[in-house]
């Protein structure tokens, strides 16, 4: 099978190749991506050489390169990743959402239809419970509860996750949708919550959390959603949608106490102390409360569940960016202290 893996070099798609690519040597992977600030080639040093493994420089909302690259590597099925990512980012700077995320996914949909004439092709979309917006305190995300996303990032999923569904009732595209809950683990840019506190815990900077840090999320490690894909790919039904998530609903400040208590233990630092640097901030405007997945279908149709927990996952995490230090360098360059600045500078 030929794999087309959009989003590759960032958080989940290296994630998704690493484990893929020596696992399945039966099947070739090409890689596109666009190389944002969010992506990261070294995150694919384990399989670069791999020869069922390729990378090509993409901007998916570019027509004619995404017509090209169909056309040149002929692909069976697409795992669409690329995207920008960020809640925080979408709130400060729409425009780059609307294009990754909208026309990037529309550009990606018509050159799978036009392949389709030639070959049959499956398009897995990889996407989030954000499009849901806001539970309160009861209550969970099914696949049937309706859209009602609260930032441009998750408008611009919801508006990708319309174009998929559209292009398989209007034209029977072979399509499958995935929503998945707050992923952690290796290779996840520092400027989501979990990676933020380990490496501002590992370095005495002030760990700041929006508003009154009650905000629930529901936490998947990252391998798990990548198990989660492949389940679906292979025993989803075409046409459908799968909620993914870890059954882990966390108060974000009680992840942050755990985060520090972890760091602790595994830097050897005082765990006193670093609660100490815990600092409420302004809230996120639009910021949802609580998000939960009911996942029951995805286990019932195809008998998937998440393997970690918290305990286990967020040791894993905080134990992969201290024996990582080279890769937290690498990404924090300039652009990543610009962004500190501008999004914690006025809080
Ligand atoms: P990320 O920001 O870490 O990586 C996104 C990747 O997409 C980067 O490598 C970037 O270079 C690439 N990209 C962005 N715009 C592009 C363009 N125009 N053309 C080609 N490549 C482009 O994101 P992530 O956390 O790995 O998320 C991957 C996907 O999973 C996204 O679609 C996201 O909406 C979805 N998702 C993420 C989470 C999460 O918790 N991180 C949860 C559910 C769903
Ligand atoms: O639910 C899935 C979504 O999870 C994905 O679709 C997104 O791509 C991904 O970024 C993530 O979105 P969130 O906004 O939930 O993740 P983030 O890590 O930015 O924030 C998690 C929670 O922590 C949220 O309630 C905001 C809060 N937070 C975040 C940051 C960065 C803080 O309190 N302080 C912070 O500095």
């Amino acid at each position: 099978m030929r794999v087309l893996v959009t989003g590759g070099a960032g958080f989940i798609g290296s994630n998704f190749l690493n484990l893929s690519v020596p696992a399945r040597p039966q099947d070739t992977f090409l890689n596109v991506d666009a190389l944002t600030y969010a992506a990261n080639l070294k995150n694919l040093e384990a399989i670069e050489r791999a020869p069922n493994y390729s990378f090509e420089r993409v901007d998916i909302a570019d027509s004619a390169q995404v017509d090209q690259c169909f056309a040149g590597f002929e692909p069976d099925l697409v795992v669409h990743f690329a995207a920008e990512s960020h809640v925080d980012r979408s709130i400060v700077a729409p425009d780059s959402f609307i294009r990754s995320n909208i026309i990037g996914t529309f550009n990606l949909l018509q050159a799978a239809r036009a392949r389709r004439t030639k070959s049959e092709l499956l398009f897995l979309h990889v996407s989030t419970d954000e499009v849901f917006g806001s539970l309160g305190s009861e209550g969970f995300f099914t696949e049937t509860t309706a859209y009602d996303p609260s930032s441009p990032y998750s408008a611009s999923k919801a508006s990708s996750d319309h174009l998929v569904r559209a292009y398989n009732r209007t034209y029977g595209l072979p399509t499958k949708i995935t929503n998945c809950s707050n992923n952690y683990g290796p290779y996840q840019f520092p400027e989501k919550l979990i990676p933020l506190m380990i490496l501002n815990a590992l370095s005495d900077k002030p760990l700041p959390v929006y508003g009154e840090g009650t905000n629930v999320r529901d936490w998947l490690y990252v391998a798990d959603h990548c198990s989660a894909i492949w389940t679906v790919i292979e025993k989803g039904r075409v046409g459908s949608t799968y909620n993914v998530g870890g059954n882990n609903e966390m108060k974000n400040i009680d992840v942050v106490h755990q985060l520090c208590r972890l760091v602790a233990e595994e830097a050897g630092k005082n765990e006193a102390d670093l609660l100490e640097l815990i600092t409420y901030v302004k809230d996120r405007p639009g910021h949802d409360q609580r998000y939960a997945i009911d996942a029951s279908k995805l286990k019932a149709e195809c008998g998937w569940e998440p393997t970690e927990t918290p305990d286990t996952g967020f040791r894993k995490t905080v134990r992969w960016y201290l024996d990582n230090p080279d890769w937290v360098e690498s990404v924090r360059s300039g652009d990543y202290l610009r962004w500190m600045e501008q999004n914690y500078g006025g809080r």
